[in-house]
């Protein structure tokens, strides 16, 4: 096998905002706080695809409650429209959520009109509680106001990628989160 480290990648254009041993002891952190808030209780975790799903991964195993999981696609309109909030549903959940401590998983509050979107549908299902807990927030970029139950990192408004987030399907993989160099 070759060096994996030898030779410069595509990647070393992007510069490390959060290094994989940050992301992961600040998700040991969240995970303590999160088993706390939940003891005696069996929530259901909703990843939203595709973006939360290296979060949510690491997220569980590090929690000490028992839990269940479940997916949720969507899809926002071009950029006209998604300042409407409009938010298409393209894979719903496998099963009725009524009844259920929900907590929903995302990679990344930026605008707030999927989690803003994403909440309203969902309480309307009539969870017994309903929470999200993102990795990561932008403050600046909201067009709604929306405030995450739990927060990983606040970061500033740039384009981020790896860790699940991707630029065009790309870089998900990356164990680390990078920003494009401009
Ligand atoms: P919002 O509805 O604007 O809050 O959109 C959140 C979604 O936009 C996230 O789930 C991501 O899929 C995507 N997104 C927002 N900012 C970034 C970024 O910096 N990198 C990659 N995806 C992003
Ligand atoms: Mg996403």
């Amino acid at each position: 096998m070759t060096d994996h480290h030898a030779g410069k990648t595509s990647t070393d254009n992007f510069e490390v905002l959060l290094s994989e041993e940050q992301i992961q002891s600040r998700i040991t952190e969240m995970a303590a706080v999160i088993s706390n808030d939940y003891r005696g209780k069996r929530p259901l975790l909703i990843g939203i695809l595709k973006g939360a799903v290296i979060f949510l991964s690491d997220l569980i195993r590090n929690l000490t409650i028992p839990l269940e999981i479940d997916f949720i696609a969507v899809s926002s309109y071009g950029d006209a429209t998604a300042s409407s909030g409009v938010v298409r549903i393209l894979k719903d959940l496998e099963q009725s959520i009524q009844g259920k401590d929900v907590l929903i998983v995302e990679d990344i509050v930026d605008t707030g009109l999927t989690l803003n979107y994403l909440v309203d549908n969902l309480s309307s299902r009539q969870p017994r509680t309903l929470k999200v807990v993102t990795l990561l927030d932008k403050p600046e970029r909201r067009k709604v106001e929306f405030e995450p139950d739990y927060c990983g990192f606040h970061i500033p408004d740039r384009f981020v990628i790896g860790y699940g987030l991707d630029f065009g399907e790309d870089y998900r993989q990356l164990s680390d989160l990078r920003v494009l160099n401009q």
